[in-house]
């Protein structure tokens, strides 16, 4: 796992966003796997101001990792409504090419495995965006998810439904109990991963992930695992790592390799 370690959330939305373009650039029809909440915002508006510099995206292939099971797509804080309005228009992607599980499907378990198909047959996600749950998951695979899983149905835990009652009027009651999410084995099938996390709130879930044994109390250790794991930091978010001089040595001696994430 490579932790890069940067001032401040911006700082950390231009370099994930620049690690992005650069991987997706040396593919002819890029695969991108993206998140929601409030991680990633700084990554898509740097991907943004990159789109608008001439970055193209429109190749590029998007697959959501998760969705709230029973809202209608149009529902503002479905992730449909919320991919749509934070990345597919912004980043100027083809919609045709954007996927959001089907929360609101009749079958549940069929929408699933049609998701890991679409996945497959898009020839496999090139780079995952992800954020950090303040339990430590990844997607919505909560603690105690199996580290194989594939897309499912998931139960919120009570905690990130209490977290993401703020995208709700505060009202914790409105948000899903369950939702369909890559499974941790979906996500690890990715050619590469790229965590990012910024404030104090995710500082134990971040040191527990990069320096704690892995297990699925902590889903995001299973990163550990990963070969081409990055994960960028903001000061908050890294203040709990116990082994900080090496990361930042690490990162200042760098191997000479291709940019990118891979
Ligand atoms: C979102 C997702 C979640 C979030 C995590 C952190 O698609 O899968 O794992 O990344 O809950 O959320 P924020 O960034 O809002 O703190």
């Amino acid at each position: 796992m490579e932790i890069i370690v940067l001032s401040d959330p911006a700082a950390v939305g231009r370099h994930a966003a620049r690690l992005i373009a650069d991987t997706l650039a040396r593919r002819r029809d890029p695969v991108l796997g993206v998140a929601t909440g409030s991680s990633p915002l700084g990554t898509y508006a740097a991907l943004a101001a990159l789109a608008r510099e001439g970055l193209d995206l429109s190749r590029t292939t998007a697959f959501a990792l998760d969705e709230y099971v029973g809202l209608d797509p149009s529902h503002p804080e479905a992730y449909h409504s919320v991919i749509d309005r934070e990345v597919t228009l912004p980043l100027g992607l083809d919609p045709r090419k954007v996927h959001v599980p089907h929360g609101a499907a009749a079958d549940l378990s069929a929408a699933c495995a049609e998701y890991e198909a679409a996945i497959e047959a898009a020839g496999g996600i090139d780079v995952q965006l992800l954020g950090i749950g303040a339990n430590g998951h990844i997607g919505f695979n909560e603690p105690g998810s199996s580290l194989g899983s594939r897309t499912r149905v998931k139960t919120l835990a009570p905690r990130t439904r209490r977290d993401n009652a703020r995208f709700f009027g505060g009202d914790v009651e409105a948000v899903p109990v369950h939702c369909l999410t890559q499974g941790i084995g979906t996500i690890l099938r990715a050619r590469s991963v790229l965590l990012v996390a910024t404030g104090e709130a995710k500082a134990a879930a971040v040191a527990a992930m990069a320096e704690g044994p892995l297990g699925a109390f902590c889903p995001a250790s299973a990163l550990q695992l990963h070969e081409r794991a990055t994960v960028v930091l903001d000061e908050a978010a890294a203040s709990k790592l116990v082994d900080r001089e090496y990361y930042d040595f690490a990162r200042d001696h760098a191997p000479e390799a291709a940019p990118g994430l891979d």
